[in-house]
């Protein structure tokens, strides 16, 4: 049901595109990216997103959520497009932005992800992301998977980040990659709204590991 009415959406795009700005049937078919893959749940609860997110690799181009590069391909700082679902919705004042490793489907990622990317008070010029303001907690670290693990969903998302904010212990400096509680550092840091996400997926060498029967047919 999920694959038909995402070919149904990438069918009707064109149209939408056509009359205009309201990008509402790319918001549902990331949301539908987002729990066909497990993101949603085994990352975020719920994913019910006011933009879109896009990453603009070097040599590669703007990507597709779900999109299988290699390492090489995904080892320049991407650059990230924000593009409102409508007319109606603004993006104003300053977000935070970060990138972490979900790991591959089927995983359990309860005890904490790899965080490649975490940046404080980014800010939205004309859709582009903007850190000319920013604080680059976590520099950019491109995804590196284990060989054989295979494919892992690097999942970028995009949150509110009003004025209250606070950063939590241990990340108000910069610290390098490190396995963290992501949904832990949302909620005390007093993060807001989830604006946008997207995905990418990551795989070295052939997996040598079982992969569930969702990735499987994938
Ligand atoms: C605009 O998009 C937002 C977020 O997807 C949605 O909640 C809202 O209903 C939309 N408004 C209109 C007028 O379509
Ligand atoms: C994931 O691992 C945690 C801790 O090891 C365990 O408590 C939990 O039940 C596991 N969840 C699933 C869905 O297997
Ligand atoms: C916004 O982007 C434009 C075009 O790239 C640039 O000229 C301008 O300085 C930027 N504004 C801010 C506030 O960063
Ligand atoms: C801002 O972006 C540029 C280009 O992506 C990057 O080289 C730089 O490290 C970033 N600075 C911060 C503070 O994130």
């Amino acid at each position: 049901m999920v694959q038909f009415s995402l070919l149904a959406s990438v069918a009707l795009l064109s149209l939408v595109r056509a009359q205009g700005t309201d990008h509402s049937l790319d918001v549902k078919a990331i949301e539908a990216h987002f729990s066909q893959s497990g993101i949603v749940p085994q990352l975020l609860a719920q994913f019910e997103p006011s933009a879109l997110l896009t990453l603009n690799f070097q040599g590669v181009g703007s990507v597709t959520p779900g999109q299988l590069l290699t390492k090489e391909q995904v080892s320049p700082t991407p650059a990230v497009t924000v593009t409102p679902a409508n007319a109606s919705v603004q993006l104003a004042g300053t977000y935070t932005l970060a990138m972490v490793d979900a790991d591959v489907v089927g995983s359990n990622i309860s005890q904490g992800v790899t965080r490649h990317w975490l940046i404080n008070g980014v800010t939205i010029n004309d859709s582009s992301i903007s850190n000319t303001s920013a604080t680059a907690i976590t520099p950019y670290a491109g995804p590196w998977p284990a060989a054989g693990s295979g494919p892992h969903r690097y999942v970028v998302v995009l949150y509110e980040q009003p004025s209250s904010f606070s950063a939590p212990d241990g990340f108000s400096e910069p610290i390098g990659v490190s396995v963290f509680d992501f949904n832990a550092y949302v909620k005390n840091s007093g993060l807001g709204a989830l604006v946008a996400g997207t995905y990418i997926q990551v795989e070295e060498g052939t997996a040598t590991v079982s992969l569930s029967a969702t990735s499987k047919c994938r």
